[in-house]
């Protein structure tokens, strides 16, 4: 077997991004090295909110231009205390998600063994669902007026771009054998975009007569992650209701720090970016006490983009070898060790 090269770039960002980026590669390589069939070449680029401070400009004007050119994209985290969120955010993170169509958020929620769970009675099995989150318009389309005494934020749901995501939805229920589609909607107060995005769920589901379907208002949806969460398995929704339920997700499933997402453009015109789905935790920035499996685990998402499912499934499963240990775990997770410990005690588990 030839041995596949892939370039990506890694943009670290703010606060705790660039230490889990740096754990994210280092198992990456390590697991390159053990394999023999692939390796990696990263090149970093220093754009977030430092880049910001001294140019005006999250990334440079040719950002996409620059970025275009690699096969994927490795992201930390981007935002900081001195910078407005909604400059640092749609700068950076929201430009190369809009302007690559990467319109596919697939963002995980699974219990692994050995991570804490605030809920009682609920079996490790029943918390194991993938969110495919509509990553590229719907209420992050970024359009709106903001007058003195007045603002809007308007909603912008294409028949493409809801076609498309539930589309994905399905084809991943299918390719993965999961037999229930949720769609997440607020149909009953957001009477345009939610009533399309119902009728078109209603007729793509048509077309996959042998998955179960079912439809949830986002406010029950909530309820039912914590009350009930074996009852969801492959669940599409908007991008602002994808963005809020996955926090609730990695909340049910080990935490901020154990949740990664793929920002994928399926057609692969454009490079897709994978992320752990924390921030910049400028609360524990600079103390390297980070949990960098979220990223680990994004990283093993760039393993089954690339076509080696079994190469990330072996870096997943090297995170769950430490969890279930549990001799080294960063606070979050209850223990004292520091992020560079743990990448360590997940490269000697791969
Ligand atoms: P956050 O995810 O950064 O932090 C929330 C809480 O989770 C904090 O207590 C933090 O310490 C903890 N946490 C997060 N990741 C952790 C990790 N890997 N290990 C241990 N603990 C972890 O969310 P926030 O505080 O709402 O946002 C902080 C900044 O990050 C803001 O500027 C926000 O806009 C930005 N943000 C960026 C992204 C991104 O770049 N993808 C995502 C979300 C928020
Ligand atoms: C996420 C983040 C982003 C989002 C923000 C920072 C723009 O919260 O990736 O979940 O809402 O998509
Ligand atoms: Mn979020």
């Amino acid at each position: 077997m030839e041995c596949k090269k892939y370039n990506v770039a890694v943009l670290a960002g703010d606060g705790i991004g660039p230490e889990v980026c740096e754990a994210g590669r280092q198992v990456m390589q390590a697991a390159a090295e053990k394999d023999g069939h692939i390796a990696f070449t990263f090149t970093d680029h220093p754009w977030g909110c430092t880049y910001y401070k001294e140019t005006g400009r999250m990334m440079p004007e040719d950002g996409l231009e620059i970025l275009k050119n690699y096969d994927a994209i490795l992201l930390g985290a981007v935002g900081r205390p001195d910078v407005p969120d909604h400059i640092s955010l749609r700068g950076l993170l929201l430009t190369i998600r809009q302007g690559f169509d990467q319109y596919v958020n697939l963002r995980p929620v699974k219990l692994l063994k050995g991570a804490p769970c605030p809920l009682k009675d609920v079996k490790r099995e029943d918390i194991d669902m993938i969110f495919v989150r509509e990553n590229s318009e719907g209420e992050y389309a970024g359009k709106g007026v903001l007058e003195a005494d007045r603002a809007e934020q308007v909603g912008v749901f294409t028949r493409k771009g809801c076609e498309r995501i539930i589309h994905y939805a399905f084809e991943l229920a299918v390719r993965e054998g999961r037999h229930r589609v949720t769609s997440i909607s607020k149909g009953n107060a957001l009477n345009y975009s939610m009533v399309f995005w119902d009728k078109i769920f209603a007729e793509v589901a048509k077309d996959y007569p042998q998955i179960e379907t079912r439809s949830l208002l986002v406010d029950a949806a909530s309820m039912f992650m914590v009350k009930d969460p074996g009852r969801f398995d492959v669940v599409v929704c908007s991008n602002l209701f994808g963005d809020i339920l996955t926090d609730l997700g990695a909340a049910i499933a080990g935490g901020m720090g154990l949740s990664a997402g793929a920002n994928i453009n399926p057609e692969r015109r454009f490079p897709s970016m994978f992320e752990p789905i924390h921030g910049s935790a400028p609360d524990i920035a600079g103390q390297g006490i980070s949990n960098p499996m979220a990223t680990v685990w994004a990283c093993s998402q760039m393993m089954d983009y690339f076509g080696r499912p079994d190469l990330g499934k072996k870096m997943l499963d090297a995170v769950e070898a430490v969890l279930e240990e549990g001799t080294v775990l960063t606070p979050d997770l209850g223990g004292s060790a520091k992020t560079d410990d743990v990448t360590r005690a997940i490269i000697n588990k791969l």
